[in-house]
């Protein structure tokens, strides 16, 4: 198997985003575009060489040819021994394990998250470092600079691994482990929680319903769910991961997901209704009659933590990301322990995890987890509600009802304007930007805004300093109006406009969501102007 060194040209366009490098599949399938990618990684990450590296995927068009690519890639860049999902199946929170499990170097995790698969869909790469999180931005930006002026890449040419037999085998020099994809981490889940109470809750008639969305998370959720806790096998649907999803959105929010959301509403739906996207990593949440928000769950899941035994006197820190509702704040306060405010994007939480000052941290975008991985882990939180309900006897419900009774509730709500022009988003954001020292003290109704600035945000750990990180108008307590671009899209411009309320006694309860946050989003039009400025009179998605 000879090692080749490939003349290329480079591509101008590999620049990373908050979640790797998303491109439709029609761009990746360009001469050399994904080897020149993975050759700047290499080149940047010298540190891969004689180590072991992870690789899997999610299971979507193109994963399989990609693979195989970097498999023969890193060989030919000196990587010892490469550990790789069997049938290239790896979800985004099991590849986090891996790497830490294995003390690899890093990882390798090709995705595009929740958006749409299939030829005409997007694909994607993300590289995890050493630790199991994600790249940072100087190294993203290092391999970004690579890959702008890269001539050449390295590969050992005419392989072709059998991704589906479990077991060694061997590249050239390089080790391959093909491994069951779910195995380690569904023991990492054990260590966690209690499957005997859940098993239990499963025997008196507990009732689960996962949608695994035709994504990454089926094998685990049926593994673990089916096999090991002994749900009946109508608790997972749609358990089977297609190349395109089913042509679905494997985005589990109240949009690509309403079908979970009439389900809960109905007559006699089950306990526990939940939901994963394309790589696992995003969980949605909802009991019968009622959705919880991601923001509502992680404060929940914080003030039960102590319940579950992986955390019983363990828990340091809580964190969100700053558009996430304030719901963790009263949590942490009561409880009296750290709470953090990080820009949006997961990698911000993982230095905190790495020092040990974080035991549990979400994003209001459905992402969810805790020390015990170092990306956001979908199976995780279902799991954590799952050992919640067994071990108080409680539904959902009445969780939920409690929790906002005791610590007040935040309504909440993003709408997100997509595909707009690029100018005509910056100029939005400039325009509030530049008005925004002017709004302090204005009167809206009973609210008076107390705040008004772009958010940055300095690292505790290691100083370093992340700007432009949304702009946000903030009514003391009582409410907050948040602006920010996304960082994901493959599209255009998206504009995302965040909606938080915070009522307690009585009126905790007393409000439908959207009712509540009526008034906030007139005030929001108001000072933003957003259909004005943009020609859009309604969000593209509400979530
Ligand atoms: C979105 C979410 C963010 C999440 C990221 C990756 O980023 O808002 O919370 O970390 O996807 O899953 P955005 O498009 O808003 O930059
Ligand atoms: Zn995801």
């Amino acid at each position: 198997m000879p090692i080749r060194e490939i003349p290329t040209r480079p591509y101008q366009d590999q620049k990373s985003g908050t979640a790797g490098l998303r491109k439709k599949v029609a761009v990746f399938q360009q001469p050399h575009y994904l080897e020149n990618f993975l050759q700047s990684i290499f080149d940047v990450e010298t540190s891969l060489r004689g180590a072991t590296l992870i690789i899997g995927g999610d299971g979507r068009y193109h994963n399989r040819e990609a693979i195989q690519t970097a498999i023969a890639m890193a060989a030919a860049n000196g990587v010892r021994k490469i550990i790789v999902g069997q049938g290239g199946i790896l979800s985004t929170p099991a590849a986090s394990h891996l790497i830490r499990l294995h003390h690899a170097a890093g990882g390798l995790l090709f995705t595009a998250s929740h958006n749409p698969a299939g030829p005409d869909g997007d694909f994607g790469i993300k590289f995890n470092i050493a630790g199991g999180g994600q790249a940072s931005e100087t190294l993203t930006g290092k391999i970004y600079e690579q890959s702008t002026q890269l001539t050449r890449y390295r590969i050992v040419e005419g392989t072709s691994l059998d991704l589906d037999r479990r077991g060694a085998q061997k590249i050239a020099d390089t080790d391959v482990d093909v491994v069951d994809s779910v195995e380690d981490y569904a023991r990492l889940q054990q260590s966690l929680f209690d499957f005997d109470r859940i098993r239990e809750w499963f025997k008196k008639g507990g009732r689960l319903r996962f949608d695994a969305m035709h994504a990454v998370t089926g094998p685990y959720a049926k593994r673990i769910f089916i096999e090991q806790l002994g749900a009946p096998e109508t608790s997972v649907m749609n358990g089977c991961p297609l190349e395109d999803f089913g042509d679905g959105h494997p985005d589990p929010n109240l949009i690509y997901a309403k079908h979970l959301y009439d389900l809960a509403m109905s007559a006699d739906g089950p306990d526990l209704i939940a939901a994963s996207d394309g790589d696992g990593d995003r969980n949605m949440i909802l009991g019968r009659g009622l959705f919880i928000s991601p923001g509502d769950s992680l404060a929940m899941l914080a003030a039960h933590l102590d319940k579950l035994p992986g955390y019983k006197g363990r828990l340091k820190g809580l964190a969100r990301s700053m558009p996430t509702c304030r719901a963790v704040d009263q949590v942490a306060r009561a409880l009296g322990v750290e709470c953090h405010e990080t820009p949006t994007g997961w990698k911000f939480f993982c230095n905190l995890l790495d020092a040990g000052r974080l035991t549990l941290c979400g994003e209001e975008s459905f992402g969810t987890s805790s020390s015990h991985t170092r990306e956001k882990d979908g199976l995780w939180a279902v799991l954590a509600w799952l050992n919640i309900l067994a071990v108080t006897g409680m539904s959902v419900q009445q969780i939920a009802q409690a929790h906002w009774q005791r610590f007040g509730r935040h309504y909440y709500a993003r709408h997100d304007y997509d595909d707009l022009p690029v100018a005509t988003a910056n100029a939005v954001m400039a325009q509030l930007k530049t008005a925004s020292p002017n709004l302090i003290g204005q009167h809206h109704g009973a609210w008076t805004i107390s705040q008004a600035d772009e958010f940055s945000y300095t690292d505790p750990i290691d100083g370093s300093v992340a700007t432009a990180q949304g702009l946000r108008i903030v009514f003391g307590e009582a409410a907050r109006i948040i602006l920010r671009l996304s960082g994901t899209g493959t599209q255009g411009a998206t504009l995302r406009l965040y909606l938080e309320r915070y009522e307690t006694g009585v009126d905790a309860l007393a409000w439908q969501n959207n009712e509540a946050l009526a008034p906030l989003a007139i005030i929001a039009d108001k000072l933003i102007r957003i259909a004005e400025q943009t020609g859009r009179k309604t969000p593209s998605v509400i979530t």
